[in-house]
């Protein structure tokens, strides 16, 4: 019965380490799979999705070591199967980079449908388009996307929409492919310029990554390199906004400031003071917290994967809030969960509507997604009494330590396997 037991009302104070970007560091495992020359990846989160992503490389012949916790060496040189269908890969959404990553080496790939959070619809049709504009035939069976080409050659693809996993995918396989690409409307994500550094240090040529407009010169064959993953948007911005909620002041450490603005922005505008050094940012929430209102945007704009973590915010503000989801169009769910613990929130198709309330009450809570999990988390943190959370897994694909790390910062959170030791943590905590 894994799950997170948790007694509120501490406000968090302290430092915490950000990890490497999870969404980068799939991306470029993916990548290296396009070198038969070995790769030295370093500040790779240690995640449920990473070690997914490792033993479906190990699972078609390609080498994987980990000298330690966070770097991982990759050696391509013998690749003896094309097919990713690991039963395991079937439930994350990046598998999706080995079709770019092996059809830009070998031409072909066949790889499980993607799985991933159940946030909405999750079509991969721009993926399917970038893929035939390069010359590849797509087609799916029996749950495997085929792909494959005689030749790829470069091309001119303007996505019908801003997606990150496209864009990247792309990238990996116009890299090796004849001649130029150049993607239009392309996502300006840090990870999608992560990736590309990477790529760039295998000897590949983009340029533009961070712009809307990709351009790709293929080239016939990519070298080894050693890269480190840049850190995550996502752990720092929930970890930002744990501050805000249990009205603590904590420095978010190992971060790229630039990447957080839009999250720093909305922390400000909603009463919190935030400062910035070179490579950290301190939330401090010592004034009560105001509405606000927030659209979710691709990146320069407000993350669809920090929605949950600000209306849990937001539902412990004064006054009335509206979130818009504008990404993904089933990204509410755990807002039934919010209200049993007391949040006022009404949701109408892709937007919420909160009034402020002035505390949350502990609930046995299951977490939905990902993302949405985590920001359960940051809600029994701010809510009087003890909650429990389920369907920690979710959790754990994007959190390293979750658990640990919040509890360097004061909180009362612990894993139990156990009722027995639910009713113990139940004892300590009083
Ligand atoms: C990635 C991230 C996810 C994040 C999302 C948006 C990974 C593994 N996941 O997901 O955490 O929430 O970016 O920042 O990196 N779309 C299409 N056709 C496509 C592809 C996407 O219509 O072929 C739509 C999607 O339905 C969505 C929007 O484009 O509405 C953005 O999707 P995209 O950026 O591709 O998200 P993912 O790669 O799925």
């Amino acid at each position: 019965m894994e799950q997170y037991a948790i007694k509120g009302g501490n406000p968090l104070v302290g430092e915490v380490e950000i990890g490497g970007a999870k969404n980068a560091a799939l991306a470029i495992l993916a990548a290296a799979a396009m070198t038969e020359e070995t790769v030295i990846i370093e500040n790779v989160p240690d995640l449920r999705d990473t070690m997914v992503m490792l033993q479906a490389m190990k699972s078609i012949g390609i080498q994987v070591e980990k000298p330690d916790r966070h770097t991982v060496k990759i050696n391509a040189g013998v690749v003896n199967n094309l097919i990713v269908e690991d039963d395991s890969i079937k439930k994350i959404r990046a598998s999706y980079y080995f079709l770019g990553a092996l059809l830009g080496k070998y031409k072909k790939a066949e790889v499980a449908l993607p799985g991933g959070c159940n946030i909405g619809l999750r079509p991969i049709d721009q993926h399917i388009k970038g893929f035939r504009a390069l010359g590849a035939n797509v087609r799916i069976e029996h749950g495997l996307i085929i792909t494959e080409a005689d030749r790829l050659i470069g091309s001119h693809i303007y996505l019908d929409v801003v997606t990150v996993g496209a864009t990247i995918n792309i990238m990996l396989a116009a890299a090796m492919a004849e001649g130029q690409t150049i993607i239009e409307n392309a996502a300006k994500e840090p990870h999608v310029v992560d990736v590309a550094n990477f790529l760039n240090s295998m000897g590949a040529s983009i340029k533009g990554a961070g712009t809307d407009v990709i351009r790709i010169k293929g080239v016939p064959r990519l070298h080894g390199t050693e890269y480190a993953i840049i850190p995550d948007q996502i752990e720092a911005g929930t970890f930002m906004f744990a501050a805000a909620v249990t009205r603590g002041d904590v420095t978010v450490k190992n971060v790229i400031p630039k990447h957080l603005e839009s999250i720093s922005a909305k922390l400000e505008e909603i009463g919190c003071e935030v400062e910035e050094s070179d490579d950290a940012v301190r939330v401090v929430a010592a004034k009560p917290l105001t509405h606000t209102h927030v659209k979710t945007l691709p990146y320069p704009g407000f993350p669809t994967d920090m929605q949950p973590q600000i209306t849990v915010a937001l539902g412990l503000s004064r006054g009335t809030s509206i979130v818009t989801e504008s990404i993904f169009e089933n990204r509410f769910k755990y807002v039934d969960e919010l209200t049993r613990m007391g949040a006022s929130i009404k949701v109408e198709s892709n937007t919420a509507i909160i009034d402020g309330v002035a505390r949350y009450t502990g609930a046995s809570l299951t977490a939905p997604d990902l993302r949405a999990g985590a920001a359960l988390v940051t809600a029994a943190l701010a809510a009087e009494g003890i909650s429990t959370i389920d369907d920690i897994k979710f959790i754990e694909r994007g959190y390293e330590d979750f658990p640990q790390k919040l509890q360097s910062l004061g909180a009362q959170i612990e894993k139990v396997n156990t009722e027995r030791e639910l009713q113990k943590f139940r004892l300590k905590v009083g």
